[in-house]
């Protein structure tokens, strides 16, 4: 059976993350493919219940990468590698290059330690693509004031959110073959286009 390919979307806040993975998770089932569509931090009941624990308890940076972590070792192992093994697409909202992006450059936790964790809790499960939506700051935040409901790290300052971006987009420089960055700045439906192609172009070898 051919391995399913997994797909990570990463960016700032509002950048369009949601919207994309639930359009992108559409095409893929038109196309044919069995997907799953999962998120971070989350992903499996354990990680949903880390998930609303940290976001209320605001802890240190050690020990929000460390609960991220569980929730990660968990999710890699009892939904995304057993997903993938099985032939199925994962599409996953947020993951490795957010904690590095949140937790290490931003929160300041230690850089050794966050590779250390990621090789425990994802390797050889690295995504095969990461689409990294790039949408300056200010946009991102009036989207999400638009929304509402802001959570703790949308109520950060714009600087920290231009950091943010910078983030990815240094991480998406470093790693080309893995990450591909979108202009988000857009309407949805041509973002989606953008991604479609660049799905195809790199992980449907050009097909369909
Ligand atoms: N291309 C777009 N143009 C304008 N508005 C958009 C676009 N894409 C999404 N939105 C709107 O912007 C808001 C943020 O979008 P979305 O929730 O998809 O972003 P996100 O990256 O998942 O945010 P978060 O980091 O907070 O989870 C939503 O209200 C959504 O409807
Ligand atoms: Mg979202």
């Amino acid at each position: 059976m051919t391995r399913g390919k997994f797909i990570t979307f990463e960016g700032g806040e509002g950048s369009g993350k949601s919207t994309q993975v639930a359009l992108l998770a559409e095409r893929l089932r038109a196309a044919g493919l069995g997907i799953v569509v999962t998120r971070e931090p989350g992903g499996t009941p354990l990680g949903e219940g880390i998930r609303s624990l940290v976001l209320d308890a605001a802890p240190e940076p050690t020990t929000e990468l460390l609960l991220f972590a569980a929730a990660r070792a968990e999710h890699v192992a009892k939904v995304i590698r057993p997903a993938l093994d099985h032939g199925t697409w994962v599409v996953c909202d947020r993951f490795m290059d957010s904690t590095r992006v949140y937790q290490g450059l931003l929160g300041g936790a230690p850089g050794d330690l966050i590779g250390a964790l990621e090789i425990r809790t994802i390797a050889p499960t690295y995504p095969d693509l990461t689409l990294v939506l790039d949408l300056p700051a200010e946009a991102g935040l009036k989207r999400t004031e638009a929304r509402g409901a802001l959570s703790r790290f949308d109520a950060e300052s714009t600087d920290y959110h231009k950091r943010l971006q910078d983030g990815f987009l240094a991480i998406a420089r470093a790693e080309p073959a893995r990450c591909a960055v979108i202009d988000a700045d857009r309407s949805a439906e041509d973002v989606a286009a953008d991604i479609w192609s660049t799905v195809k172009s790199r992980l449907l070898g050009g097909v369909r």
